[in-house]
């Protein structure tokens, strides 16, 4: 098989860059561009489990689908422990803040099915125990293949390492409910190269995970993108003129940027299959400006290719700030230029009074916009929060050319099919 340089004799495109020139121009609290409140009282999906990164199952054009009149779901999931010595403090009470902050190291892929499109029902876990090679089962994306109901769960593989791997299992339903079947052999398919994105051993804050197949709409070739970091030793990045972009007097100085060294990454599969992958160089990189590029994502819509991404204020580099949320990016072909939407790249963040009520974004081809309950504050100062590890409600935004506008709320965790499939 020829490599992708032997094929193109170059590589075949430039990464686009997000400057610390368009972070500038994020504003929080921008009405078009920022999540509604959330309110406190919200109804949480379930007592014994908390759920984060949503993954709706679809097919590999991006549209949400049902089974069998069936919507299915597919969460990262960790258990709660409001009975477990170890999360009693000291007066007795569940600190459930800790609990909810230990969740990454335990996180595990759990699906939930349901009629309607909320109101979710645990289906279960996905994997059973020991199935999976390593303690973490982070984000990626679950894909209906076919009308048998097979499904290519991608995912990343963590501690140790990062891998993107993926397992194949079925769909089946009945009247009463969903269920997954198989997923019993995980498939490792690549890792950080250290390269063209950083490793490990280049940076231990490294990302490297959250995997999105998709087919290209123009050419029909099998891709996929995911988040990383650009490749070298930490802190050896260079923010330079271009990484800075077109600044006032004054905003020149970069500080600790080049700590800072998120992408998103992009691969192209050398089969059908997918089982068989070669990474080509970032799609988009943040260098200067932000370390984390999550859970990437697109929109295909009036031929163009929107790229979206969540990202977080704490990931933000010296001098440039931004809300938690879903960050978006608009080009002509898959392999850019991309420009940020509405001028910064911010298309819903979290409102200031609430900074961490929502996070995880995912954009749908809908134009509707799931994602998570974080924390919400329960009283004017901020400081008594309301943990959620459940569904947000659902946003709607209008993608129009480069801009966006927040134009509507639906209920928690709605996420309607797009199209059904009746299986054979
Ligand atoms: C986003 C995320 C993903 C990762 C998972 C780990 O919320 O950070 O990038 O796969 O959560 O819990």
């Amino acid at each position: 098989m020829k490599s992708n340089t032997e094929k193109f004799g170059k590589a075949p495109h430039q990464p686009s860059l997000w400057t610390r020139a368009d972070a500038l121009k994020v504003h929080a609290d921008d009405p078009t561009t920022t999540q509604p409140l959330v309110s406190a009282d919200f109804p949480v999906l379930s007592n014994e489990v908390f759920i984060w990164d949503t993954m709706p199952l679809r097919d590999l054009d991006g549209n949400i689908t049902s089974v069998d009149g069936w919507s299915v779901i597919f969460t990262l999931t960790a258990d709660r422990h409001p009975n477990d010595p170890e999360y009693i403090d000291e007066n007795g009470n569940y600190d459930i803040t800790r609990d909810w902050n230990d969740r990454h190291g335990r996180a595990k892929m759990y699906y939930w099915f349901s009629r309607t499109g909320k109101d979710w029902k645990l289906g279960g876990r996905v994997m059973a125990e020991g199935v999976s090679p390593t303690a973490r089962e982070w984000a990626g994306t679950p894909i209906l293949l076919n009308e048998q109901g097979d499904v290519d769960l991608y995912y990343t593989a963590v501690t140790p390492g990062a891998t993107i791997v993926k397992v194949r299992g079925r769909v089946v339903t009945t009247e009463h409910g969903v269920s997954m079947v198989g997923f019993e052999k995980v498939k490792p398919l690549f890792e950080a190269d250290g390269k063209m994105y950083q490793t490990e051993a280049q940076n231990p804050f490294w990302g490297f995970r959250d995997p999105w197949p998709f087919r290209d709409p123009n050419d029909g070739k099998l891709y996929m993108l995911f988040e990383g970091n650009v490749a070298g030793e930490r802190g050896s990045h260079k923010v330079g003129k271009a990484e800075i972009g077109d600044v006032p007097p004054g905003y020149e100085d970069v500080g600790n940027s080049r700590f800072q060294t998120a992408c998103v990454g992009i691969a192209v599969a050398r089969d059908e299959d997918g089982d068989d992958w070669e990474m080509l160089p970032p799609l988009l990189t943040a260098v200067g400006v932000n370390d984390q590029t999550e859970r990437p994502h697109f929109v295909f819509q009036d031929g163009k290719y929107y790229l979206f991404t969540i990202s977080h204020t704490f990931t933000y580099a010296d001098g440039v700030t931004g809300p938690d949320g879903v960050y978006g990016f608009v080009a002509d072909s898959l392999f850019g230029p991309y420009v940020p939407l509405n001028g910064s790249g911010l298309v819903l963040g979290n409102p200031s009074s609430q900074p961490f009520q929502t996070y995880s974004h995912c954009v749908m081809p809908n134009g509707l916009v799931t994602s998570f309950i974080d924390s919400v504050p329960t009283d004017e100062s901020g400081t008594q929060i309301r943990i959620g590890g459940t569904e947000a409600p659902t946003v709607e935004i209008r993608i129009k050319g480069q801009q966006t506008f927040v134009v509507a709320e639906y209920d928690y965790g709605y996420i309607p099919p797009m199209l059904d499939v009746t299986l054979k």
